[in-house]
């Protein structure tokens, strides 16, 4: 059977480990027969992709906090593979004392590096990755309900995250000249290494996994799946958007 992804190439940002959202938009991905290239924040992330990371997959090092450094590597995955068809980006970060107390805790500088790391790199993202994608491409981002309620400790991530979703919908009205889609994944919480930056994770995890409708949490592989749905021909007509990707958690 021929996967929905054959012949694509899609550049995913933000795998740290194996239980990384971004990791599961690599198997999903690779299954549907995509040619992957992942970027890294650092060497530290390098050594633990490295374990698990097929050899052959071009691994580029982009640390979005500065937005020159997403021009470098795109520019480097152009020169070693060409043009590209599409982009994850799932990426993002707030200093771990800012996801706790109160939002009127945070500070101007660590509000600042939420959004230039959480959502300016979106716009970096599509910046320079419009000047190396076909027509038809596809950019997807994750992002989490805490940008709509008022979730505990989740705070200026959460103020990130709706600017995130807005920011989708402006670059998806931008880059429609390109024929580029740009769309949102709000995924249910899944227990990674970003979300143990969040005071009392762990009750998060389990509030959210009660509210699925079948009492079970969603996985990073159903998370990945949705991602190469919207990578693919099969999605022309979902632009801008906001999918749920969560079992149903945001009903509840
Ligand atoms: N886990 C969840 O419950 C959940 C739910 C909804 C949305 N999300 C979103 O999914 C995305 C991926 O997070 P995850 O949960 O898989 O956690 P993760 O820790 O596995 O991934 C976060 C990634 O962000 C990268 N990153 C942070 N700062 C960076 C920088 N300056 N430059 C480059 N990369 C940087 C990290 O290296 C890491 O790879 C995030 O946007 C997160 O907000 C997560």
């Amino acid at each position: 059977m021929t996967g929905i992804l054959e012949g694509k190439k899609i550049i995913i940002m933000g795998v740290a480990n194996k239980r990384s959202l971004a990791y599961g938009c690599f198997q999903a991905l690779a299954e549907q027969g995509a040619q992957l290239i992942l970027t890294y924040q650092n060497e530290r992330m390098k050594r633990s992709i490295d374990k698990f990371i097929p050899e052959d997959v071009l691994e580029v090092e982009c640390d979005v906090s500065e937005p020159e450094n997403v021009k470098a590597a795109f520019d480097t995955i152009k020169a070693t593979v060409g043009n590209v068809d599409g982009i994850i980006h799932a990426i993002a970060y707030a200093d771990p004392e800012d996801l706790s107390g109160q939002t009127t805790d945070a500070g101007l500088e660590s509000f600042e590096k939420a959004q230039a790391i959480s959502v300016y790199s979106l716009i970096s993202a599509a910046k320079y990755g419009r000047e190396m994608m076909n027509e038809g491409g596809s950019i997807v981002t994750l992002t989490y309900m805490g940008s709509e309620r008022a979730v505990p400790n989740y705070n200026i991530m959460g103020i990130a995250k709706a600017g995130l979703e807005s920011t989708v919908r402006y670059l998806a009205r931008d880059l429609a000249v390109q024929n580029i889609r740009v769309n949102a994944i709000s995924a249910g919480a899944i227990k990674t290494l970003a979300v143990t930056g969040v005071k009392d994770y762990n009750k998060l995890i389990e509030i959210s996994n009660e509210r699925a409708v079948n009492g079970e949490g969603v996985t990073i592989r159903e998370v990945g799946d949705t991602a190469a749905f919207l990578l693919s021909p099969l999605s022309t007509g979902v632009v801008g958007d906001v999918i749920y990707v969560d079992k149903g958690t945001h009903l509840m």
